[in-house]
């Protein structure tokens, strides 16, 4: 993995197996989101009192927060199936039909990256979702045909971290609407303790809360910044963990005091050293850093401002007098005047 990839919430490949052994199974393992998890344990058990289908779940927000292992909580407490499939990977009207055509009633359907169904499916869905029913026009021009299937009542929960790309009709036949917040340095600390146990790892809970604090609030990287600081200790103490070895074995991999990797520090400096501080476009910085735009406005941007460290503005972006500092570079006076 390269280090800048460390702090970039998306899943990586070789991490799939990690993902599936470190995520929690039931509703009390899932650490944080108290209010949707108190809405979703009433949610739940009215469908189990009902004996009835669960009404379909929307899930949003930024990657690595715990969508997909909500979907598999939910239709495990309701002790009912889930199938898993994603926007993407239902390319044509028969695949949809397949998958619909083949759930038991009350099972879940989740449909993870639900903001890249193509336009018709997600159109064919509307019915779906209201009716259990599915339309599939059969053969072309004035001797087409529709026919109706009938489908068993099934549990949608679609996850995306784009809300905004999802069509408002289909978003409105969603009844749950849950957006997950990021952690606070506390819920991760203890998400870090949980997985270290799960892993035979000792890690004293100082060590814990230094690993969580560089973590971007994101369960997804904290597992992942737990597990090279586990590696660090094993070549560096024997495998014994301290606050002082985690510390060393993240500024090793790049990572700050405040959890800023390489990639959000020379962010930082191409503001600063390339553009005077700012304003510059979003697209001049990508390009003098041979990075894509879309990586740094969702997943660099969000932390550096929500650090201080980088305002947006109508004109572009600046770097502020605390990324200055930060960097230990002395704070220019147009920069001084602006605060
Ligand atoms: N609330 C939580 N408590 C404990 N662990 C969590 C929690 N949320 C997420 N995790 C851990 O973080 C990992 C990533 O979570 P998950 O795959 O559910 O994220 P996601 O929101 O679906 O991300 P993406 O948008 O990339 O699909 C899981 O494997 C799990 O170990
Ligand atoms: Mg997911």
């Amino acid at each position: 993995m390269e280090p800048d990839f460390l702090t970039n919430p998306d899943i990586q490949p070789e991490e799939q197996q990690l993902d599936v052994t470190l995520r929690p199974q039931t509703l009390g393992q899932y650490v944080g989101q108290d209010t949707i998890k108190d809405s979703l344990l009433i949610f739940i058990n009215a469908a189990k009192q009902r004996d009835e289908a669960m009404e379909h779940v929307l899930l949003s927000g930024p990657p690595g927060l715990g969508k997909t292992t909500l979907a598999h909580i939910i239709a495990k407490e309701r002790g009912v199936n889930i199938r898993v499939t994603s926007g993407p990977a239902i390319e044509r009207m028969g695949d949809l039909a397949a998958i619909l055509t083949n759930l038991a009633p009350g099972d879940v359907l989740f449909i993870d990256e639900i903001h890249r169904l193509g336009k018709i499916i997600a159109e064919s869905l509307y019915p779906a979702m209201e009716d259990y029913a599915l339309d599939i026009i059969l053969g072309k021009g004035p001797s087409a045909k529709t026919i109706r299937l009938d489908l068993p009542k099934f549990t949608l929960i679609g996850a995306t971290t784009r809300m905004s790309l999802l069509s408002a009709p289909l978003r409105d036949r969603f009844g749950n609407h849950y957006h997950l917040e990021f952690y606070t340095p506390e819920n991760i600390s203890e998400i870090i303790r949980r997985s270290a146990s799960l892993l035979g790892v000792v890690l004293p809970e100082t060590a814990a809360y230094e690993i969580a604090t560089r973590a971007r609030a994101t369960p997804r990287i904290a597992n992942r910044l737990l597990k090279r600081v586990r590696d660090y200790a094993q070549v560096k103490n024997g495998g014994v963990i301290t606050e002082k070895n985690a510390i060393e074995a993240l500024h090793a991999l790049g990572i700050d005091d405040l959890g800023l990797d390489n990639l959000d520090r020379k962010i930082l400096e191409t503001i600063i050293h390339k553009f005077h501080g700012g304003p510059v476009g979003l697209g001049t910085i990508a390009a003098s850093l041979s990075e894509d735009t879309e990586t740094i406005e969702e997943v660099y941007e969000p932390f550096l401002m929500q650090k201080g460290f980088l305002q947006r503005t109508p004109r572009g972006r600046t770097a502020t007098s605390q990324a200055y500092e930060h960097l230990g570079l002395e704070v220019p006076i147009s920069q001084r005047s602006l605060l």
